[in-house]
């Protein structure tokens, strides 16, 4: 029985590292070392090569390397009894917290604006009171960004798919009441889980029922925005500019049209990084949990997509 760590283009070695100091023995390959697929029952995986997975008869459990597991469910080659499990961790939540709270006041304050700017010349910047943060997904991470906006006095919304209750937040969940939660947003905040239904989400009829001068903040997948549109709106100053830290292909290719627009601030998906020595022992807990046959922790609905 064998553990397989397979993420092109994420250095394995740490990860094989935690595991093996965690618990001494365990035989682990980092693919694409050689291995036979016949010893393999869980994988630790972070963007496998689609299609992989069949090849692994005795696979059990695929394990994600991060909070999301939308690069695991999008390949439909993966057997139906295959349990997928994420990771849950405090640091991930603070930090994407604290990410989104410093794109946050650099946008308000104007910080990254004045610097770009090479001029000695002030703008009339916006008080904390005076925005409406909305957020979008009020999973663990939105939830922990919604606290974390609230301690820093800011008015805080969020929308989820099913109803949700947060000390402070004001929620509002499904379709019918997307308007208006959107009509209030003077900052868009994404913490979606890819699913199809939220897939293109943040479109051109989306961000036209945001107040105007709107900013746009994504830290949750790149195939949420319609990056074409997120463009438009910018550009008739619907919108006021844009965080992006996720995209439909990373890296961000050189040619791509963002790195020219000033108002969108671009980051190399850095929002919260799953440490493996933090994360080590719920993933040794689920192998043991799955060696004995009892219930897997951290696993998602395959059907929901998270
Ligand atoms: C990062 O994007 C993650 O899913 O953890």
């Amino acid at each position: 029985m064998s553990v397989l760590v397979i993420s092109p283009g994420r250095d394995p070695e740490p990860w094989v590292e935690a595991l093996k100091k965690e618990y001494p023995g365990i035989n682990v390959y980092a693919y694409p070392e050689e291995h036979d697929p016949e010893e393999i029952e869980y994988a630790i995986s972070w963007k496998h090569p689609r299609g992989i997975f069949k090849h692994y008869p005795n696979l059990k459990v695929i394990a994600s390397m991060g909070a999301g597991v939308d690069h695991i469910i999008c390949d439909p080659e993966i057997p139906k009894n295959v349990v997928i499990t994420r990771i849950i961790d405090d640091q991930l939540s603070v930090d994407i917290s604290d990410f989104v709270l410093a794109l946050v006041l650099d946008h308000i304050r104007n910080i990254s604006f004045h610097h770009n700017l090479h001029a000695w010349e002030s703008i009339q910047y916006k008080r904390i009171e005076e925005e409406q943060i909305g957020i979008m997904g009020l999973g663990i991470m939105g939830s922990a960004v919604a606290q974390s906006l609230l301690k820093n006095r800011f008015n805080v919304s969020g929308w989820s798919r099913t109803p949700k209750e947060l000390p402070g937040v004001n929620t509002f969940c499904g379709e019918k009441q997307l308007e208006k939660f959107l009509n209030k947003s003077t900052i868009l905040i994404c913490l979606l889980p890819l699913t199809p239904e939220t897939e293109n989400i943040l479109n051109k009829e989306f961000f036209k029922k945001l107040p105007k001068g709107a900013y746009i903040i994504n830290v949750a997948r790149g195939q949420h925005l319609v990056e074409h549109d997120l463009l438009e709106m910018i550009d008739k100053g619907h919108l006021s500019g844009a965080s992006l830290d996720v995209f439909r292909i990373e890296p961000l290719p050189q040619e791509h049209p963002f790195w020219d627009y000033p108002k969108i601030k671009i980051t190399p998906h850095i929002a919260s990084i799953t440490n493996p020595h933090k994360v080590v022992h719920q993933l040794i807990d689920n192998y043991r949990r799955m060696k004995e046959g009892t219930e897997l922790k951290n696993t998602i609905e395959r059907k929901l997509g998270y």
